[in-house]
């Protein structure tokens, strides 16, 4: 097996390639790209089926993939300025022709964020949904998007102010008991790890799902953790939302400025990242919703990954405010169970309505399975209104989306007749 790493400079790709070296068969060759190859760290350059590249995935021209079974892309953060999110779109479709390119890739991981089903309001985290949106489509049987938590290791950045006589450290997270969901990026390398040497296509395309650690943490589990392992009292310095801006201004370009200081808001009260569940173990009702609409989203945007060049456009852009886009007009959400973190969840929609030609509306139904109870946790009951951002007024579907939205309804229908028949012939058998 053949497993491509593009790019394999940040932490995140150095931890996934420790756990290949460490889990997987000899057999898997590790083709590692580095846009400066005396970055390779001295821990993988004598492993036999560790390969280091020469490679960018700024510059198309030094992407070659030819041989690769899977590939795990990562958007890498730019620190340079200008527009984070078109130089994001820029890189994953560099890599996505790249794989498209060299034809034999059957499975493609990327290593995304919490939050990167939203487009606004999270700042740095525009780039993983910019990355998302063009991978989406790219032509491989497999593709699997890994939306980890806040890094732990974003609490070692300050350590020379953990090796002072009094040690401390800075909190852009306050207050210092506000709890946010961490990963480490040593469990993110196995998972990911697990990701590329899976040999059965993911369940669906694309696969979602996030990566928090066992429970959320705040800076005062920080605070804990550093003093023992400094082996004295370290202090913690909460910096404030309001000093927000001039403490990136000390190490970003003021280009970029404004979307570090949006990131690190939206994790905290009032942002659109905040608060996710009531406590650490039970998820807030109103999350159910949340966990509607990242499907929702996910569900119109499977339709341009398989719809004409000249039509896919104008799927994706059903989820922006554009042109023609999708406003969610009224939801209603059956709650039947709660869910308890960790579980997993799936959400599978479906049209309740056929549409007709000329339809202003689309009328859905989700329900949200628990994996850990086997049993549905909740139904929602979706009225979604086609409205016509530009002409700022409602407007009918394009006669090519409901082709393809009666296409869909009429394979539920069928699937539904023949699921019905099956569940009687169970019931007969068991004589119920
Ligand atoms: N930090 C978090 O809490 C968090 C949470 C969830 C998701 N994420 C996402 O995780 C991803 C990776 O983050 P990370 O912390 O692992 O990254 P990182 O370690 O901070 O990555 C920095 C490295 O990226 C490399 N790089 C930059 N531009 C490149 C290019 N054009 N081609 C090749 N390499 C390039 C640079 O390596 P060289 O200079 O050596 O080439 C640099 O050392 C990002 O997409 C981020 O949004 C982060």
């Amino acid at each position: 097996m053949h497993v491509t790493i593009a790019p394999a400079s940040t932490r995140t790709a150095a931890a996934v390639i420790r756990s290949l070296l460490a889990e997987a068969p000899d057999s898997v060759d590790i083709h590692a790209l580095y846009r400066n190859l005396a970055r390779v760290p001295k821990e993988f350059a004598d492993k036999p089926n560790f390969h280091a590249l020469q490679g960018d995935v700024a510059d198309p021209t030094t992407l070659d993939f030819t041989g690769s079974d899977a590939v795990l892309a990562i958007t890498p953060p730019t620190f340079e300025g200008g527009d984070i999110v078109k130089q994001a779109e820029i890189l994953s479709k560099n890599v996505k022709d790249a794989i498209e390119a060299a034809g034999s890739v059957k499975r493609l991981v990327l290593l995304s964020s919490i939050g990167a089903q939203l487009r606004e309001g999270v700042g740095e985290i525009k780039t993983n949904n910019a990355a998302e949106r063009v991978l989406a489509t790219t032509n491989v049987p497999s593709i699997t998007f890994v939306r980890c938590a806040y890094f732990m290791e974003n609490w070692t950045m300050g350590m020379d102010t953990l090796k002072a006589p009094e040690p401390f450290f800075f909190s852009t997270i306050t207050p210092l008991d506000w709890k946010v969901p961490m990963v480490a990026v040593a469990d993110i390398g196995s998972t990911l790890a697990a990701e590329l040497l899976k040999e059965e296509p993911a369940p669906s395309k694309p696969h979602v799902y996030e990566l928090h650690g066992p429970r959320r943490y705040t800076p005062l589990d920080g605070q804990a953790a550093f003093s023992k392992a400094v082996g004295k009292q370290v202090a913690v310095k909460p910096v404030e939302k309001s000093e927000l801006h001039s403490f990136y201004s000390q190490v970003f370009p003021p280009e970029i400025v404004g979307e570090w200081v949006e990131m690190s808001t939206s994790f905290l009260e009032g942002g659109v990242m905040a608060a996710d569940k009531v406590d650490y173990r039970h998820v807030n009702n109103v999350i159910y919703n949340r966990f509607a609409e990242s499907a929702r989203v996910n569900w119109i945007t499977s339709y341009a990954a398989t719809a004409e060049p000249a039509q896919r456009q104008q799927w994706d852009e059903l989820m922006t405010p554009r042109s023609i886009g999708l406003i969610l007009r009224s939801i209603k959400t059956d709650y039947k169970l709660p869910i308890t973190y960790p579980d997993q969840v799936t959400v599978i929609h479906k049209l309740s309505v056929k549409p007709d030609y000329g339809a202003d509306s689309v009328i859905l139904e989700a329900v949200i399975l628990s994996e850990q109870h086997k049993r549905i946790a909740a139904r929602c009951f979706e009225d979604i209104a086609v409205y016509d951002y530009q002409a700022a007024k409602r407007a009918p579907l394009k006669d090519f989306m409901v082709d393809e939205l009666r296409k869909v309804y009429d394979l539920q229908e069928k699937n539904k007749a023949e699921m019905d028949k099956l569940a009687a012939a169970i019931e007969e058998a068991v004589g119920a």
